[in-house]
């Protein structure tokens, strides 16, 4: 039997109950409506239109499961690095690698024939091309895989301005137009090395400004083609898997290297040093413009991206260096190679 007192109890605590279960329905609704909130505010800031309203819940899915992803991984605070709800934001990790990271490392493995710092004992202890005006300012690919243009170019631009003191902005889409004949296949893919090849045989390339990027497959122009603004004699490779060895080469010029930039710490890295996850499948071209060490003591290299200023710190990732593995972190001492003056 339930006496009168009991029966009082028993449904102030279902009261008690109901109250804490619908306040907290009402909660996980408000979360719902501030990220659907933070969503569109993302939207207009990156000016982004969903073609209706099924693309509009599909693509809300995906950014709200990334910026839960990012959140949980940066209150972590295990990793010497930070994630951030970037202009990638709605796409899942497979969209996103699909249209950018075309490095082809399949088909390239050229031998080695001359490593010209071979014997290069002495390094600075730390090298930032940009502060010596090597570097120019960070592009952006857009949904076009020719990273590996952007990376041949970078490190055109830098051995370029180390020979003529300037600091000249080269023409990836000329790469992409025109550069067809082999390997490379412009916003398909393609390989440093063979652009670096193209350079050479065209005997140089253009200006930025002369042949702009359009981050589309085009039509080569010849004519612009033909207007020389920077030239090259070759290309080496850096000794595989072996991080000292692309020391020497990066402390004296920006290298072209190659990395595997495929998972979705990559694609939101934000800030520090990135210590991982990555594999060793390299997919994507980039430049290590220096090196340095961090106030914790870990060692990185300073590698330009080419995914604009909102990815990353300012465009550039800091990636650990002198990892255990002898391929370096993410693949990065695979497959360098740099520009001959
Ligand atoms: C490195 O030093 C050796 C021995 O002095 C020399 O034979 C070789 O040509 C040098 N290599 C380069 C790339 O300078």
């Amino acid at each position: 039997m339930i006496s009168t007192n009991q029966y009082k109890w028993i449904s102030l605590a279902m009261l008690f109950i109901l109250g804490a279960l619908a306040s907290h329905a009402s909660s996980r609704s408000l979360q719902e409506a501030s990220m659907y909130e933070r969503h569109q505010q993302w939207m207009s800031h990156y000016g982004r239109v969903y073609k209706d309203a099924d693309e509009m819940e599909k693509r809300f899915k995906i950014f709200k499961e990334n910026v839960e992803h990012i959140e949980s991984f940066n209150k972590g605070m295990n990793k010497p690095y930070k994630l951030g709800v970037n202009e990638f934001a709605d796409l899942t990790n497979k969209e996103f690698t699909a249209s950018r990271n075309r490095f082809k490392s399949h088909v390239c493995s050229p031998a080695i024939i001359s490593f010209k710092y071979k014997n290069v004992t002495a390094v600075p202890s730390t090298m930032d091309w940009r502060k010596k005006g090597a570097v120019t300012p960070v592009k952006d690919q857009g949904q076009c895989g020719c990273c590996w243009a952007f990376s041949a170019v970078a490190a055109m631009e830098g051995i370029t301005q180390l020979t003529t003191g300037k600091l000249i902005s080269l023409a990836e889409q000329e790469l992409v137009d025109c550069d067809t004949s082999g390997e490379d296949q412009g916003c398909e893919g393609g390989l440093m090395d063979t652009a670096f090849q193209y350079i050479q045989q065209n005997h140089g390339l253009t200006t930025e400004a002369n042949y702009p990027y359009k981050g589309v497959d085009g039509t080569c122009n010849t004519n612009k083609a033909a207007n020389h603004a920077a030239k090259i004699t070759g290309y080496e490779d850096v000794p595989a898997n072996s991080e000292s060895a692309l020391l020497k080469a990066v402390a004296n010029q920006p290298v072209s290297v190659a990395i595997d930039a495929g998972g979705s710490d990559f694609q939101f890295y934000s800030s520090g040093v990135f210590t991982g996850q990555c594999g060793t499948e390299l997919d994507h071209g980039v430049t290590a413009v220096g090196y340095g060490t961090d106030e914790d003591g870990t060692k990185y290299w300073l590698v330009k991206n080419s995914w604009g200023t909102g990815w990353g710190e300012e465009g550039y990732i800091r990636m650990q260096r002198d990892v255990d593995a002898n391929e370096g972190l993410c693949g990065i001492a695979m497959q360098a190679s740099y520009p001959t003056a």
